[in-house]
C-alpha cells in the first residue's frame, strides 16, 4: 500500500523520482519523501500529497541516485516524522519500505539497544538494524543476508549507503517490487507505472530476494547470496494509458473506458470462437467444485461470476471473502480448482489464500489486470484482463471487465446455448447508451444524495450482487454509509432503518423478481423512503428514472452497474470529496 520508485544513473533523478512518486500516488498518500544522494545526502519528506514535499527539494542539487516513497500508514500515523525515507542512527543507511514488520519490537529490543529512534515506524528501525548487520558483518551484501535471516514481516525495501555512491540496494519479501532495466540506468518500483516513462524492459523479484543495482549492471541474489538469472520482460503499457487527458479524474475516465474495454477483452480471448488455454480448461472441467477468492470489488465481481457459472455450467462455486479463507478455510471438496480475481495481482489477503492453496497442492487461476503481478507469477494459470492501468483507488472498469472474462470462462466449460460474442458486443454498445444518461443520472445523485448521511442500494439476485457493489463505491468515495441489501431481507429487521427521505436505490433486471422487488420499494416508500429505481427496459415502468437497454440476462451487472458509478461518483464530487484517493484508502491492499 505504499508506493517506491529508485534510480542509479548518469542523470539527475530528482523529477524521474517525484514524477514516479506521482504515477504510485493511488497506493497511499498520507506523506511521502524523497532522498537523493549527488554531492551529498539530502531528504526531504512531508505529511499529505506528493506536491507538499515537491515543495521542499532543493531544485539545484544534482542526484544520480534516488529513492522515494508514497505511504499509507501501517506503524504510526501519518506525518512528516513518521513518514520515509528513514535514516539510521549513524546516518549511513537511508531507506523506503513497504510492507509491514511483525517482529519489530523484538528487532528493536535485542539489536538495537541504546539506540535512540525518533520516530513511530518499524521501517526507521530497519535502517538501524541494517547499519548494525553490515558494522558487524564483512560487507553489505553479508549485512542484508543477516538482515532477511532475522526480520519477519512484508517488505519491499529500496535502499542506499551513503558510503557507497555506486549501488542501489533491493530486498523483497511479499510485497511488490520490480527492477526497471535502462541504457547506463536502472530503476526500482513498486509496479510498472512508476518506470514506463523511463523503460519498458522489467525484471521482477521473487520473496526473498535482494539485489545489489549498479548504474550499468544489476544481480539478483538469493537468501543464501546465491545469484539468480532472471529474464526480463517487455511491458506492454504505454505511458499515455496512464495520462488523465481530458477528464477531470481517473474514475470517470475509467467509468467511461469500460465499452472499449468489453471490445477489447473480445478481441483478445475470440479467435474464430474463444481461446483460453485448454490446459486450464480441463482442469476447471474435471474439478468438483470451484472456489471463487477475492476482496473488495473483485469479491463482488466473483459473486456475479459464481452465478454465471453455475447456470452456464452447472458447476458447484463457492464465493469467499479472502481475508476470511485463510484463517477460516471451510471443508474443501474432493477435486476443488481455484480462481483468484484481483485487479492488482498484489492484494496480501488473496495472496496469503494462494500461499496456503499451493502448499496444499491445489491448481489455480489468477484472473488480474496487471501481467507478472504476484498471484498471476505464483498461481497456475492466469488470464489477462486487459483493461488498461486501472488508476483510481475505486475499481470500476476491473469489476466489469473481470465478469466478462468470467462469462467466457464459463461459456468454455459449459454446453450453454449463447452467442456470447453476440451478447458481449451488445454488453459495451448498451454501455456507450449509459454514458449518455450521464446528465441526468448527476441530477439524480445531487438530488437523492446531496445531504444524506446513509443510502441502501437493494435488488434481488444478479441485482442483488450489484447492490452490493454499487453500495462499496458510494461509501469509498463519497463516505456515505451504505449498505447493498437483498430487497426481500429488508422486511426481517433492518427496514426499521428507514425513515422519512432515506434514500433507497433499486436495481431491477430480471422478470422472475421484478414484481417482488418492486413490492419492496413500496414498502420503504410506506416508510418515507426516497426511492429511486434502476431498470432494464423489458421490466421497467415508464416512473422508473434510470431504463437501461436489455442485455442477456446473465450480463445484466455489465450495465446496472454503470448508472451507480456514476452516482458515487457525482456525489462525491457534489461533496468535494477527492474522487481518485479517497480518505484512509489505497488502490493495491499489500498487507494484511
Ligand atoms: C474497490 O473499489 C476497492 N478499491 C477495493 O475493494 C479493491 O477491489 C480490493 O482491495 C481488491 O483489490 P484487487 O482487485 O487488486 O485484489
Amino acid at each position: 500500500m505504499c508506493g517506491i520508485v529508485g534510480y542509479i544513473g548518469e542523470n539527475d533523478c530528482k523529477d524521474i523520482i517525484i514524477d514516479g512518486l506521482k504515477k504510485l500516488e493511488y497506493r497511499g498518500y498520507d506523506s511521502s519523501g524523497v532522498a537523493l544522494i549527488g554531492d551529498g545526502e539530502y531528504v526531504f519528506k512531508e505529511k499529505g500529497r506528493i506536491v507538499n514535499m515537491e515543495q521542499t527539494v532543493n531544485r539545484d542539487i544534482f542526484a544520480s541516485i534516488g529513492i522515494g516513497h508514497t505511504r499509507w500508514a501501517t506503524h504510526g500515523r501519518p506525518s512528516k516524522i513518521n513518514s520515509h525515507p528513514h535514516m539510521s542512527y549513524d546516518n549511513r543507511f537511508i531507506l523506503v519500505h513497504n510492507g509491514v514488520i511483525e517482529n519489530e519490537v523484538y528487532l528493536r529490543d535485542t539489536y538495537l539497544k541504546g539506540i535512540d529512534l525518533v520516530s513511530e515506524t518499524d521501517t526507521e528501525i530497519l535502517a538501524s538494524l541494517m547499519s548494525v548487520l553490515v558494522k558487524s558483518s564483512c560487507c553489505v551484501k553479508v549485512g542484508i543476508m543477516e538482515f532477511m535471516k532475522i526480520v519477519k514481516g512484508s517488505y519491499a525495501l529500496a535502499l542506499v549507503d551513503t558510503l557507497d555512491n555506486n549501488r542501489l540496494y533491493a530486498i523483497k519479501n511479499m510485497s511488490p517490487m520490480i527492477i526497471g532495466v535502462g541504457d547506463e540506468f536502472n530503476m526500482l518500483g513498486s509496479d510498472v507505472s512508476c518506470m514506463i516513462k523511463e523503460t519498458n524492459e522489467f525484471v521482477p523479484f521473487e520473496d526473498m530476494e535482494f539485489a545489489v543495482i549498479g548504474k550499468d549492471d544489476f544481480i539478483i541474489y538469493d537468501k543464501e547470496g546465491v545469484v539468480v538469472n532472471r529474464d526480463s520482460y517487455i511491458s506492454e503499457l504505454n505511458s499515455d494509458d496512464i495520462e488523465l487527458g481530458q477528464y477531470p479524474h481517473y474514475m470517470l475516465k475509467e467509468i467511461e473506458e469500460q465499452s472499449s474495454v468489453i471490445r477489447k477483452i473480445l478481441s483478445e480471448y475470440y479467435d474464430d470462437g474463444f481461446v483460453v488455454d485448454n490446459d486450464l480448461l480441463s482442469e476447471l472441467e474435471n474439478s468438483d467444485r470451484i472456489n471463487i477468492i477475492a476482496a473488495g470489488t473483485s469479491y463482488h465481481a466473483g459473486i456475479v461470476g459464481k452465478k454465471i457459472i453455475e447456470t452456464m455450467s452447472n458447476k458447484p462455486v463457492d464465493v469467499h471473502i479472502a481475508s476470511e479463507f485463510v484463517y477460516n478455510t471451510p471443508v474443501l471438496s474432493d477435486n476443488p480448482f481455484f480462481i483468484f480475481i484481483t485487479q492488482s495481482g498484489e492484494t496480501a489477503d488473496s495472496r496469503a489464500c494462494l500461499k496456503k492453496i499451493n502448499q496444499l497442492g491445489y491448481k489455480s487461476l489468477t484472473i488480474t489486470n496487471v501481467a507478472g503481478s504476484t498471484l498471476s507469477r505464483e498461481a497456475t494459470y492466469t488470464l489477462l484482463l486487459h483493461a488498461g492501468p486501472e488508476i483510481a483507488v475505486a475499481s470500476t472498469k476491473a469489476y466489469t471487465a473481470q465478469i466478462a472474462v468470467l462469462s467466457i470462462l464459463a461459456f468454455c466449460i459449459s454446453d450453454y446455448e449463447i452467442d456470447l460474442y453476440k451478447e458481449l458486443s451488445k454488453v459495451a454498445n448498451t454501455i456507450d447508451e449509459v454514458y449518455s444518461l450521464k446528465n441526468k443520472i448527476k441530477d439524480y445523485a445531487e438530488s437523492y444524495l446531496s445531504d444524506t448521511r446513509n443510502c441502501f442500494y437493494i435488488g434481488r439476485g444478479i441485482d442483488y450482487y450489484v447492490a452490493m457493489e454499487a453500495a462499496l463505491k458510494l461509501k469509498e468515495i463519497s463516505y456515505i454509509q451504505t449498505e447493498g441489501f437483498a430487497a426481500g431481507e429488508l422486511k426481517h429487521g433492518t427496514i426499521a432503518l428507514i425513515e422519512d427521505n432515506v434514500p433507497v436505490l433499486a436495481i431491477i433486471s430480471s422478470k422472475d423478481t421484478n414484481l417482488n422487488t418492486r413490492g419492496n420499494v413500496k414498502e420503504v416508500e410506506s416508510r418515507g423512503a426516497n426511492t429511486l429505481v434502476i431498470s432494464t427496459k423489458s421490466v421497467s415502468n415508464e416512473s422508473d428514472e434510470i431504463i437501461l437497454n436489455d442485455v442477456h440476462p446473465l450480463l445484466t451487472a455489465l450495465i446496472t452497474v454503470i448508472p451507480t458509478q456514476y452516482i458515487s461518483y457525482y456525489a462525491a464530487l457534489n461533496r468535494g470529496l477527492d474522487i481518485d484517493k479517497p480518505r484512509n484508502l489505497a488502490k493495491s491492499v499489500t498487507v494484511e
